[in-house]
């Protein structure tokens, strides 16, 4: 009766388990991408199959795979996901830019600034990144939400390798990261989303034009669904440790002091005044979870376009339109959707009620059950 018992349980567990929601998230491992990162670890009804790593943006080709590593260590989750290294060349960068060194730096250390030490002996995947997502989704019998964070040459160079995995993708998710230099940029480079009317919704997004030409293959690919968190709608989504306080205080949230020194160290430790800041990143990995589960009412996002086309328009010289492309989707491959309105309150309350969960991590957490090594068996037994 009792080995019955067993076994139904373990029944029980695994059909549960495969209600998931299965998500890769790709991120330049920036501190937003952080948040996001430790955000998604507690949702109960995703599944991250992934974290890949992309090393044109934000941080050090070098450090991205050993900052989430590190985070995930300290979450205790350390071999919960596996993370991989990926790409770290852009195929087209705005001629003269590149993101300022002290930015670039002070994202590296930003465990360094938390006094948190780094256990060197987590192993990063022993697959590339682009790898990773091919062999994921090619293995995959369902959907894969993808949740881009950061540049598009990961997914671009997995899509240009083998077409059909693009069949596998289920919603793409992506985020528009930070503002930097944006009035410089937007004379140089103009990717924009109108609305059906025409009406520009918004223009410059710094994780297209890190690599302006992955993004023009990944919006042109034929995903069914591609979901948009806008830098426009992520202003509205001020980094305030004040409010952040208040809302631990009034709803009695109590997060582990790592957690907490991780979500209140942002300006401290990148060294900016917090009226600068936003959640950015971390935004679009809550609206993921609110659309995942069909709240359009009552989720932190509380405005939609839909049905939109993309337009992007490469000039990489002002006042040109050398090398100018159009994308649309008026063939109807594509349905994009856009978050225009965001509520701060109810975002940073989600937010923080979703990482001070108690459970320390919902995956199993041993190098040799993790996806990839398994994934690695597979492959080579074949
Ligand atoms: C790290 O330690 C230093 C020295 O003890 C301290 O001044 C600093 O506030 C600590 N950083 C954080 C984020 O707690
Ligand atoms: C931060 O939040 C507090 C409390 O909600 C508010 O009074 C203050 O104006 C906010 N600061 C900024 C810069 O928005
Ligand atoms: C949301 O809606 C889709 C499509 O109607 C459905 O397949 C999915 O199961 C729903 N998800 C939830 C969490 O209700």
């Amino acid at each position: 009766m009792n080995l019955v018992i067993i076994i139904l349980f373990v029944i029980t567990t695994t059909i549960a388990a495969d209600h998931r929601r299965p998500v890769i998230i790709d991120t330049d491992a920036d501190v937003d991408d952080l948040f996001a990162i430790a955000y998604l670890l507690n949702v109960p009804t995703i599944k991250i199959l992934a974290i890949t790593t992309v090393g044109n943006a934000f941080t050090t080709p070098f450090y991205t795979a050993p900052i989430v590593l590190t985070l995930l260590s300290k979450l205790n989750c350390e071999y919960g996901v596996p993370v991989a290294y990926g790409e770290s060349t852009p195929s087209l960068l705005i001629p003269g830019y590149t993101v300022p060194i002290t930015l670039i730096n002070n994202v590296n250390k930003y465990f360094q600034c938390l006094n948190a030490t780094i256990d060197p002996s987590v192993q990063p995947s022993p697959f590339d990144a682009v790898e990773l997502i091919t062999y994921i989704l090619k293995d995959s019998n369902q959907p894969v939400d993808i949740l881009v964070l950061g540049s598009f040459t990961n997914i671009a160079e997995a899509i240009i390798r083998d077409r059909t995995i693009v069949s596998k993708i289920g919603t793409l998710y992506f985020s528009s990261d930070t503002d930097l230099q944006r009035r410089r940029i937007k004379k140089f480079l103009l990717p924009q989303i109108f609305d059906a009317s025409g009406i520009l919704v918004d223009d410059v997004s710094p994780n297209v034009w890190i690599d302006i030409l992955a993004a023009q293959r990944v919006f042109a690919a034929g995903i069914r669904h591609i979901v948009i968190m806008p830098i426009a709608t992520q202003q509205a989504l001020p980094y305030n440790t004040t409010q952040a306080q208040a809302i631990l205080q009034d709803k009695n949230i109590h997060l582990k002091p790592f957690v907490y020194k991780l979500v209140m160290s942002f300006a401290t430790c990148l060294n900016e005044p917090e009226s600068g800041l936003r959640w950015w990143d971390n935004s679009a990995a809550q609206l993921m979870v609110q659309l995942q589960q069909n709240n359009t009412k009552h989720g932190f996002c509380t405005k939609f376009l839909s049905n939109q086309h993309l337009e992007f328009i490469l000039s990489p010289f002002a006042g040109q339109n050398f090398g100018s492309e159009v994308i649309d989707n008026k063939n109807h491959l594509t349905n994009v959707q856009i978050c225009t309105k965001a509520n701060d309150q109810i975002f940073l309350e989600t937010f923080l009620t979703t990482i001070s969960a108690k459970h320390s991590c919902q995956y199993s957490n041993k190098y040799k059950d993790r996806y990839d090594i398994v994934l690695q068996k597979k492959l080579l037994k074949k």
